[in-house]
């Protein structure tokens, strides 16, 4: 990264663009919206969750790049996929909502992509971002980044360097931050990179920069992580090849210049969005309730097993595979959880369940240790500070560490509650502290609710229809 005059510089046009940047059009609402959560009757009966959000990110920018016509359905509505549809629009492609809900894109074919006019406004998405960033690396055109203030404060540091090396010249914000600019290279150095930190969204971004770099880009991923990118590069006819060593270091190579065929994709319901309903209905006590669909990759359902072994009561139903990704319905049932000690081996595959895990933990029979967790620290907040400060705040006996948590259970007696939550524009974080409140003597008030949006539109529409 250039050293202060080029910063500076930058820094002035960057300023001067955030003015005018191209705008989402579901992202206008930036009132604050308070709300309450006090203690819930039982829950009960069946819901569907929305779609993937990972997948849905993945869906539209691989679709956005393939020649002729895609169409997704299940695609979750939130704002931070929306952000990415705004994008991918702005640089080209043509993407369009049907009445019935599916969407249909016409692609520009890999190396298309144009430039876009404004800065593209990614909003609260770190995913956008950061896969984003990956695509617009190996095309002629530069492309600069805005966001709203969590994501200002969110290190881009990881992606900069693998892209750098592929050729992209990068000018960011102090700290490797946003707003920045992408100058793109065409063609792009193809690399081998080994990730530093166990990220599917490092690894997205350097397979997706590969797409249009002439050879083979490989990346190597010691720790697995989330893993649509491969199955979807796949899907649409990339030529994409893993090898696992002994030691499970994974080697996933692309080969560039690909050409992506259209695809029909169908986005199943996403496990980090149920995984607010599997842990409300554990502990709301004579709680029964079925989530029909939800994504059990297994890189992405550590929870479940958690949960389980905490004494969960928690059924698989007709397993399945949707659009090449297994999916079931859960029928989960109110338990009296134990406290454990959670490996830190399974931190990849349940990253960003760890919040609604800590109220779970709060209700549980004695202590649960949570360990390796320090990237919960970069997230849309400080999730491990910002989920001590609650829970202590609602009479949780919680202690931090540098790298988790450590929590004392009341044994499913309900939480004493009555505080007001910050949720620093964290949506994981809101849902997390509204389902508190479902098991809490005082009710506990969320600042504002509206960040829910970004991945979870009809959270409290769900709840309710579950509590009646
Ligand atoms: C995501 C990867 C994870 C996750 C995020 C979505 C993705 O981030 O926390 O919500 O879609 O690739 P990291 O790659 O930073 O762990």
């Amino acid at each position: 990264m250039g050293a202060g005059p080029a910063i500076r510089q930058i820094g002035v046009r960057l300023a001067r663009l955030s003015g005018r940047c191209q705008k989402p059009h579901a992202m206008t609402d930036q009132t604050a919206r308070p709300r309450s959560f006090a203690a819930s009757a039982p829950l009960k009966g069946r819901i569907a969750i929305p779609g993937d959000k990972s997948i849905s990110h993945r869906a539209l920018m691989l679709s956005a790049l393939a020649v002729g016509t895609s169409r997704v359905s299940g695609l979750l509505e939130g704002h931070d996929v929306l952000a990415t549809a705004a994008a991918m629009r702005a640089m080209g492609a043509n993407i369009d909502r049907t009445g019935d809900g599916e969407w249909v894109i016409e692609g520009v074919g890999v190396g298309g992509l144009l430039q876009p006019r404004e800065a593209l406004d990614m909003g609260n998405s770190g995913t956008s971002t950061r896969l984003l960033m990956g695509l617009v690396s190996s095309h002629p055109i530069t492309t600069t980044f805005v966001g709203d203030a969590s994501l200002s404060g969110r290190p881009m540091g990881r992606v900069i360097d693998p892209l750098s090396q592929m050729g992209a010249d990068i000018s960011a914000s102090p700290g490797g931050r946003l707003p920045l600019m992408v100058r793109g290279l065409a063609p792009a150095v193809p690399i081998e990179y080994r990730l530093p930190v166990a990220s599917a969204q490092v690894k997205s971004a350097i397979l997706l920069a590969g797409l249009n770099t002439p050879g083979i880009t490989t990346v190597i991923e010691p720790v697995p992580t989330r893993d649509h990118s491969e199955r979807m590069l796949k899907g649409f006819g990339a030529t994409l090849d893993v090898e696992v060593e002994p030691d499970g270091t994974r080697w996933i190579s692309v080969m560039g210049e690909a050409e992506l065929r259209p695809q029909t994709i169908v986005v199943p319901g996403d496990p980090s969005s149920a995984a607010f309903f599997i842990v409300a209905a554990l502990l709301v006590p004579g709680s029964d309730v079925t989530i029909a669909n939800v994504g059990l990759n297994p890189t992405r359902a550590g929870l479940v097993e958690v949960l389980k072994a905490m004494g969960g009561d928690i059924e698989l139903l007709d397993a399945r595979e949707v659009g090449g990704e297994p999916v079931a319905d859960l029928r989960v049932r109110h338990s009296l959880l134990r406290g454990i000690a959670v490996d830190p081996a399974v931190a990849p595959s349940m990253i960003d369940e760890y919040p609604i895990l800590f109220v779970a933990a709060a209700l549980a029979e004695g202590t649960t240790v949570t360990t390796g967790l320090e990237e919960l620290r970069v997230k849309e907040s400080d999730r491990l500070s910002v989920m001590a400060a609650g829970l202590a705040a609602i009479g949780v006996r919680v202690e931090e560490s540098e790298d988790g948590l450590v929590i004392h259970g009341t044994g499913g007696d309900p939480l004493p509650g009555g505080a007001t939550i910050a949720g620093h524009l964290d949506h994981r974080i809101c849902m997390s502290f509204a389902i508190a409140g479902l098991v809490s003597k005082a009710p506990v008030t969320i600042d504002d609710m509206a960040p829910v949006a970004t991945s979870f539109p009809n959270f409290e529409a769900l709840l309710e229809g579950l509590q009646r």
